[in-house]
């Protein structure tokens, strides 16, 4: 576009504000950002041991767990329930490898059903630790129900690990059937949450999960680079029982006995990352102001709004209709269109998406609908985007945008 465009443009849309619509890492909200820049302390003295009850604390609600006390000494990491939070430096990845690779023995068997790149990353994962079965459905489309509990009928699974929410492709796994069934046929079921807690209901509890983890970028509006896992008690005595038993697989930095052992005290086991644990904690006392149920209803009404909006101006979305994502929605580019866009949204709009992965590079965008993203800056982000649409040539039906998100 030539500049005198631009300069038209920008009367007719204030685009001074940037729009952040990616699905994550998300903006981090000021009281996270001034948490962060608290001056340093030292790891192993009672203000650390604070600052890890509050965040165990937060990070209790977080997962939907029976709150605890953010106050050091207390036992913060547990509550009224069977689970216990460990909080793990390293971003959404170290947690999922701490969680494999201390719960399984070179030998057990796994079932890791996949519809897209992190579920695909769960299963590799685990083939580092133990043996799977990979039942690799094509992006986006649901598990077949029907071939899983065939599997788990078999009786030779230790566990069922699925990513909850596969942001690559924007589908939510039905985590309450398939809990269900790995309750019934009596196999550990273990989830990667990294972008559904805090984004959408979790429960950790009523599905019985040994294992959730979840990553502070995301959905909990926090800084990358510090994840946590939420474990209930038969995780904690398997864990415990492979290495008593000198069957555990190699791994030192990410040994969850030594946390187990650090844990009760508000402590970690290696230098922790103290500010980003200030930063997160400071995140999470947002989030358990807003409430749980009020930020997934939140980013349910940000992705229901784009899903209808975008259909009614003729996109096609790739993941199927009735498992589609709160928090993150995967819109197929149209015929002639591509990452150009994307490109030109960002320069020219101050409004950044995200592309796609792997074979769909260049097919589609990703929008975001997590963290503490206000639905005006959806509605607004949406009205760009639809700008922008046009500018590459394409005849869009009239909307009002704001109607979508009511
Ligand atoms: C569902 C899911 N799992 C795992 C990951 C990897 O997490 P991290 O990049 O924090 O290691 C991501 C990152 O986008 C994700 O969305």
């Amino acid at each position: 576009m030539d500049l005198k465009n631009l300069h038209v443009l920008q009367q007719l849309m204030d685009l001074s504000q940037d729009c952040f619509l990616v699905p994550g890492p998300v903006r981090m909200g000021q009281p996270c950002l001034n948490a962060l820049s608290t001056p340093v302390m030292t790891a192993r003295g009672p203000e650390f041991r604070d600052v890890m009850a509050h965040l165990n604390s937060g990070l209790r609600n977080a997962f939907n767990l029976a709150p605890s006390e953010p106050v050091r000494g207390v036992q913060s990491w547990s509550g009224d329930d069977d689970y216990k939070v460990v909080v793990v430096s390293g971003s959404g990845t170290a947690a999922m490898e701490m969680v494999i690779a201390n719960r399984f023995r070179s030998n057990d068997l796994v079932l890791v059903p996949t519809n897209g790149k992190f579920g695909e990353r769960v299963a590799e994962m685990c083939q580092r630790f133990c043996n799977v079965k990979h039942l690799k459905y094509e992006w986006g489309r649901a598990f077949d129900l029907y071939e899983l509990e065939r599997q788990l009928e078999r009786g030779c699974y230790e566990s069922l690990l699925i990513c909850h929410n596969e942001t690559s492709t924007g589908i939510t796994q039905d985590a309450a059937a398939i809990a269900e069934m790995c309750a019934r046929h009596n196999t550990s079921f273990i989830l990667d949450g990294i972008t559904s807690v805090g984004g959408m209901p979790v429960h950790p509890t009523e599905w019985k999960a040994e294992a959730v983890v979840v990553g502070a970028q995301k959905c909990t509006a926090g800084p990358s680079g510090i994840a946590a896992i939420a474990i209930n008690s038969n995780f904690i005595e398997r864990v415990h029982a492979i290495r008593d038993q000198g069957d555990s697989n190699p791994n030192y930095y990410l040994d969850l006995v030594a946390a187990l052992k650090k844990g009760g005290d508000d402590q970690t086991p290696w230098t922790p990352a103290i500010n980003l644990a200030m930063g997160w904690g400071a995140a999470l006392d947002v989030l358990k102001n807003e409430s749980n149920k009020v930020r997934w209803d939140r980013c349910e009404t940000m992705a229901n709004g784009v899903r209808n909006l975008f259909l009614d101006l003729g996109f096609e979305l790739l993941a199927d209709a009735e498992q589609r994502s709160s928090t993150v929605t995967s819109i197929l580019y149209p015929e002639g269109i591509d990452d150009a866009w994307r490109a030109r949204l960002k320069e020219e709009f101050n409004t950044q998406v995200i592309g796609a992965q792997d074979h769909l590079k260049g097919k589609m965008f990703r929008i975001g609908s997590m963290g503490e993203t206000p639905i005006s800056e959806m509605v607004e982000g949406c009205k760009r985007m639809i700008e922008c649409f046009t500018q590459f040539g394409m005849e869009l039906p009239k909307v009002d945008v704001e109607s979508y998100f009511k």
